[in-house]
């Protein structure tokens, strides 16, 4: 297919569908830029967003100036850093919704869930129960119920999807017994874009007695979270997809079950009084955090909390729901592609283009200075469904604007150029 037929504005630079309400951000990222200074055209942001100026700067002076271990330090400046990190830890919970001694600082998602997985998880799942997780999960929310599974002897069922492409609750109702303890389902699809119902899901797991786990990584940096109004029982997130630092996630649970579970990892910070004899423990969160904390990093994540809040959830969403359906519809104009997921997906877009592998799709991008993913996403369970081996995922940042797709679109006419 020729440039020319390309939607008019696709070629004079922008594309239609809606002016997005967001004004342009881009000059606050300093990644946005490659070596040669010409923009880059990041799509990659479901797998890690880049950072704005203003966490760069907090991150340095909390890694500078500010340094200083946290909660131990008898001297002005730990006792400082204490009082920022702990701040960082309120503007989680009131980001979510939730109340600061519901918020744990983890790894990320992947460890949030992990220690769901190993402590609620151990301590209450039972030979015969079940698990409820769907076809579209991200590995970090498959393997961790699979390792507990074997463990306890719990069984995993899975959730089929609609034909498309999101999680399935009429199958899910039909699924769902007393025997099931847990729910565990992603609030966005990393593949899809694909929006669960998060109301329906919550009900329905409580009608059988499970608890409901979300996995908001792709939720939470799209659109606006409120545990409470969600009705889950565990939320997990991790900040690099927020715009913060890597190394520093969040879980979420609600008070009384976070009081019921117990440590998974022993070590400072995390108990009440050590002897040889007998250890007691910490109350939550601390009794979850066991040595030294990410300090900068959770600094960094209050930094970018304070960044996206400043510019509203609503808005962000907004706009990056134009952008995904704005690529959709110019995707399925090149009568070669195949788009994969809802019409209203948020944020991530997931395509193939006949006769290319997305990996060579890829390549070539980079030499247009497009950046996409190009794979399984961390969900082969997913490839298996959809038939492929991997997929082309573009994915959208507050960041982006019409000029991203633009860039993409012609990087697929070439492509196809290539490729004959
Ligand atoms: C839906 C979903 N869940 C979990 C994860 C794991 O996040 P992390 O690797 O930051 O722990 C990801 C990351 O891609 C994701 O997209």
């Amino acid at each position: 297919m020729s440039a020319a037929s390309l939607s008019p504005l696709t070629q004079a630079g922008g594309v239609g569908g809606g002016q997005a309400p967001l004004a342009n951000r881009r000059a606050d990222f300093p990644g946005l830029v490659t070596a040669d200074g010409a923009p880059w055209h990041y799509l990659d942001t479901g797998a890690t967003a880049q950072k704005p100026q203003a966490v760069i700067d907090a991150t340095v002076r909390a890694m500078g100036a500010d340094y200083a271990t946290v909660h131990r330090g008898v001297y002005g400046r730990s006792a400082r850093m204490t009082l920022a990190f702990e701040d960082a830890r309120r503007k989680v919970a009131r980001f979510i919704g939730g109340h600061e001694d519901e918020v744990v600082f983890t790894r990320g998602a992947t460890e949030a869930i992990n220690l769901v997985a190993q402590t609620w998880g151990r301590t209450n799942l039972r030979p015969g129960d079940r698990v409820l997780l769907s076809l579209l999960e991200h590995h970090s929310n498959i393997v961790p119920w699979q390792l507990v599974a074997e463990q306890t002897g719990a069984i995993i069922d899975v959730c089929p999807l609609t034909a498309d492409g999101r999680i399935d609750l009429d199958a899910a109702e039909r699924i769902l017994t007393p025997a099931h303890k847990l729910v565990s389902f992603a609030q966005v699809s990393n593949v899809l874009g694909s929006v669960l119902d998060t109301a329906r899901a919550a009900r329905l797991a409580h009608a059988v007695g499970a608890l409901l786990l979300l996995d908001g990584c792709q939720a939470v940096p799209r659109l606006a979270v409120d545990v409470a109004a969600l009705d889950c029982d565990f939320y997990a997130f991790s900040s690099h997809k927020l715009y913060g630092p890597t190394g520093i996630g969040v879980l979420w649970a609600r008070a009384e079950i976070l009081a019921a579970m117990p440590p998974w990892q022993g070590g400072g910070a995390m108990i009440d009084r050590v002897t040889f004899e007998r250890t007691t423990y910490a109350p939550a969160p601390a009794r979850f955090e066991a040595g030294t904390p990410a300090i900068v990093e959770a600094i960094g994540l209050g930094a970018a909390i304070d960044y996206v809040s400043a510019l509203g959830m609503d808005a962000l969403h907004a706009h990056e729901a134009a952008l995904a359906a704005t690529l959709r519809e110019e995707l399925r104009r090149l009568n070669s592609v195949t788009v994969f997921g809802p019409d209203d997906g948020v944020g991530v877009v997931s395509f193939a283009l006949d006769g290319v592998h997305p990996h060579d799709l890829g390549t070539i991008l980079d030499e247009e200075n497009v950046a996409i993913r190009a794979g399984h996403h961390c969900a082969q369970p997913l490839m298996d469904h959809l038939g492929v081996p991997a997929t082309a995922r573009a994915s959208f940042g507050l960041y982006n604007d019409e000029s991203d797709i633009a860039a993409l679109l012609r990087g697929i006419e070439r492509t196809k150029r290539i490729f004959g």
